[in-house]
């Protein structure tokens, strides 16, 4: 009897164990979807057509634009991991420059599975930062918001710190701007893309087809198109043919 009771004894603690872990993940895997500032006002309420009264720019730690430091003719992050300040700012028209009541600023990237980089603390006074599902997809991404609505901003800058890999799909910023209740701005945004490196690649007998690209778009040292593929597979398939044969 006695010995009987010794593995329940140890089973016990482990089962608990084993229920706080369980419980832990389950909480862990609530993951809400980011919403969009069309939620917070009555349903029907659209975002406003018209050019934005926003501008949203980025700089990086030497403090150069994004738009003035193009890779193929676009904005870029990195290389390296390196951190951007990123501004929302109301244009101006004489001496007024446009105010907002509410945002909502989030990062993401073209591909679900890399990541989109991390606004960084201290935010701003009224900024609050969370992390949702973007737009339905399996991207889990991070976004700030206004924690009120009763303040005014003419300018708002955030820290952001871009994938500490060098190249991991093009990434969006992109803002929603509420001036008043109800008047709104979506996609308020810039992308970036990554610096590709150049493949250092000599192919003596060059590619019918140019070199192939991967993923990210960046050019490596592979042909391009579908011959080269069933080339191989011929190859392969011959090869392995003439074994079987010998063998038999
Ligand atoms: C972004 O900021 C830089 C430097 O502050 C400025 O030169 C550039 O014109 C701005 N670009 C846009 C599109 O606002
Ligand atoms: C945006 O606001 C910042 C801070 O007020 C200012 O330094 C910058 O010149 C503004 N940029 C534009 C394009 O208005
Ligand atoms: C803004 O500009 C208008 C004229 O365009 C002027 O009458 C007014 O005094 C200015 N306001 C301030 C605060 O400078
Ligand atoms: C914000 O801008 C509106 C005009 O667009 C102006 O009437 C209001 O006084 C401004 N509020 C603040 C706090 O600057
Ligand atoms: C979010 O999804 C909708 C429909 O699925 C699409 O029309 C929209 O462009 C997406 N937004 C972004 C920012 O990708
Ligand atoms: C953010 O601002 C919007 C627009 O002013 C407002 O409707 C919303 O309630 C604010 N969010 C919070 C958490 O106060």
């Amino acid at each position: 009897m006695v010995r009987r009771d010794v593995p329940g004894a140890f089973l016990l603690p482990l089962v608990c164990i084993i229920a706080i872990f369980h419980i832990d993940q389950v909480k862990t895997e609530v993951r809400l979807p980011c919403g969009m500032v069309k939620d917070w006002f009555p349903s029907g309420t659209k975002p406003q057509n018209s050019q934005p009264p926003y501008l949203l720019n980025m700089t990086d730690s030497d403090g150069r634009s994004v738009y003035d430091d193009l890779y193929m003719g676009e904005p870029h992050y990195g290389p390296g991991q390196r951190t951007y300040t990123i501004t929302l700012n109301g244009t101006r028209s004489g001496n007024m420059t446009q105010n907002f009541t509410g945002f909502m600023l989030y990062a993401y990237n073209e591909f679900d599975d890399e990541d989109s980089g991390d606004f960084l603390s201290p935010l701003p006074a009224g900024v609050s930062k969370r992390e949702c599902l973007f737009n339905d997809t399996g991207q889990f991404i991070e976004v700030l918001e206004n924690s009120t609505n009763s303040m005014y901003w003419h300018s708002i800058q955030i820290k952001w710190r871009s994938p500490k890999k060098s190249i991991s799909g093009k990434i969006t910023i992109s803002a929603s701007v509420v001036k008043e209740d109800g008047i709104f701005w979506d996609g308020i945004s810039v992308t970036l893309n990554h610096a590709c490196p150049m493949p250092g690649c000599y192919l003596p007998d060059g590619c019918p087809n140019g070199l192939a690209r991967n993923k990210y778009g960046c050019t490596i040292c592979e042909c391009a198109g579908a011959s080269s593929v069933t080339v191989g597979f011929l190859s392969l398939a011959v090869i392995m043919f003439s074994a079987l044969k010998n063998w038999i």
